[in-house]
C-alpha cells in the first residue's frame, strides 16, 4: 500500500496571486501541451454551450405508486449516455445555495495571509491548497481550491473550516447536510435503475451512517492566457457522485462526449451531477464515469462548489454480484477506496487511466 506524503514536493504558488501580480505570460508549468489546450471561442467547429439532460426531480418523486417511470428513465438514459445530467427542483433552497456560494468569494476575497492559516498538505488535503498532484515538476492547473470533509460525521473538524466569513461554517454545515441529503435520494434513484434493491448502492458505500462526503470549493482566477492552460485537467471524479453547483455566471465546465469537448450551459439553480468512477466500478461499467476539464477566461474569476458522495473509505468495492451474467463477468477487481483514491492523489488529474487500470487481467488480454 502506498504512504500519503506529508508535504508538498515544492513551494506552492497561489494562482490567485499569480493572477492579481499583472503577468501577461502566465509560467511554464501552467502551458499545456498543444493537443491538451483548450480551442476557445475562435472555433467555429465547437460548439459553444450544450444543454446536458435536465431532470425535475419533484416529478421523479410526485407519483403515488412510487418513482416517475418517465423521469427515472430519463436518469437512465443520461447516465448511460452522457454520464451527467442537471436536476431541478431538488429540494436544496436556491437563497442557501446563492448565500453559499457568496461567502465562499467572500473567503477568496480575503487577504492572503487569512487564507494561508489553512493551507492544505497531501496527508488529508483538508484546507487551502493550489495542486493535487505530488509528482515533482508536474504539469499545474490554473486553480486554487478550499477542500473540507462533511461526512462521516465522526471525522468532521470544523476548525480546519474557515472562520471568516463569520457565517461561512455554519452555512457550510447546512448546505453540506442538504446536499448530501440529496445524494443519498440519487443514489436511490440510480439503484431502482439498474434493478437493484432501492438501498443497494448505498449499502455497498458502507451504509447512511458511514458514507462519506466532501466539498471542493474551486476559485479559477482570470488568465491572460486562457487560450494556453486549463483550470482543471481532464479527470473523472474517483468517488461515488459529484453533486456540482457551477458558477452561474461563468461558464467553463467541459464534458467529454464522443470524443469532442464540449461547454455545458447551466440551467438556473440547477445541480450538475455525474457519476465516479465508483458506480462504474459496482455497476460493471452499465454507467461510466466521464471525463471532463475547466477552461478559464481572461475577464471573470469562477468560483464552483462541488460536493463528492463517496463509499467509506475502507469498503472494498466490486462490482454487484446482482449484475454479473455469464456473458458479462466482473469486469473489475476489488480495492478499497482509501488505496483508490491514494493513487489519484499521487498522480493528479489524468483522465480515465486510473479506473482502466483495475480491470481484471482477463478483461484487458
Ligand atoms: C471537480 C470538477 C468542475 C468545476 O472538482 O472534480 O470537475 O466546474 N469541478 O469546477
Ligand atoms: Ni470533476
Amino acid at each position: 500500500m502506498m504512504k500519503s506524503l506529508l508535504c508538498w514536493p515544492e513551494p506552492v504558488i497561489r494562482v490567485q496571486s499569480l493572477a492579481a501580480s499583472g503577468i501577461r505570460e502566465i509560467p511554464e508549468r501552467y502551458i499545456k501541451s498543444p493537443s491538451h489546450r483548450p480551442s476557445l471561442n475562435n472555433d467555429v467547429s465547437q460548439p459553444q454551450e450544450v444543454d446536458v439532460p435536465v431532470v425535475d426531480f419533484q416529478n421523479l418523486f410526485s407519483s403515488d405508486r412510487g418513482l416517475c417511470d418517465e423521469a427515472l428513465r430519463c436518469v437512465h438514459n443520461a447516465c448511460r449516455e452522457w454520464g451527467f445530467f442537471q436536476i431541478v427542483n431538488h429540494g436544496v433552497s436556491h437563497e442557501l445555495m446563492k448565500r453559499t456560494c457568496e461567502v465562499w468569494h467572500e473567503f477568496f476575497n480575503l487577504p492572503l495571509e487569512e487564507k494561508q492559516k489553512y493551507a492544505n498538505t497531501p496527508a488529508t488535503y483538508e484546507g487551502y491548497g493550489s495542486r493535487i498532484g505530488v509528482e515533482k515538476g508536474a504539469s499545474l492547473d490554473w486553480s486554487d481550491y478550499f477542500f473540507l470533509l462533511l461526512m462521516p460525521l465522526s471525522l468532521v473538524n470544523q476548525s480546519k473550516w474557515p472562520a471568516i466569513p463569520a457565517s461561512c461554517r455554519e452555512l457550510v454545515a447546512e448546505y453540506g447536510s442538504e446536499v448530501v441529503r440529496l445524494g443519498g435520494k440519487l443514489m436511490k434513484v440510480l439503484s431502482m435503475n439498474l434493478g437493484l434493491e432501492e438501498d443497494s448502492l448505498l449499502k455497498s458505500f458502507g451504509g447512511e451512517e458511514n458514507v462519506g462526503a466532501c466539498l471542493r470549493v474551486s476559485y479559477y482566477p482570470k488568465c491572460p492566457q486562457p487560450d494556453l492552460t486549463l483550470g482543471l485537467s481532464p479527470h473523472s471524479d474517483p468517488g461515488g457522485l459529484t453533486i456540482l453547483l457551477p458558477d452561474e455566471n461563468v461558464g467553463g465546465l467541459q464534458v467529454c462526449r464522443k470524443g469532442s469537448w464540449l461547454t455545458v450551459k447551466p440551467v438556473p439553480n440547477a445541480f450538475i451531477i455525474n457519476i465516479g468512477d465508483q458506480i462504474q466500478v459496482l455497476s460493471n461499467a452499465i454507467y461510466q464515469s466521464v471525463e471532463h476539464r475547466v477552461i478559464v477566461n481572461s475577464n471573470e474569476d469562477r468560483v464552483s462548489l462541488a460536493i463528492f458522495y463517496n463509499p467509506k473509505s475502507d469498503q472494498l468495492l466490486e462490482p454487484c454480484k446482482k449484475l454479473l451474467t455469464k456473458d458479462r463477468p466482473a469486469l473489475y477487481k476489488p480495492m478499497t477506496y482509501a488505496e483508490y483514491r491514494l493513487t489519484i492523489r499521487a498522480k493528479g488529474p489524468c483522465g480515465k487511466k486510473q479506473v482502466e487500470s483495475l480491470k481484471s487481467p482477463r478483461q484487458s488480454d
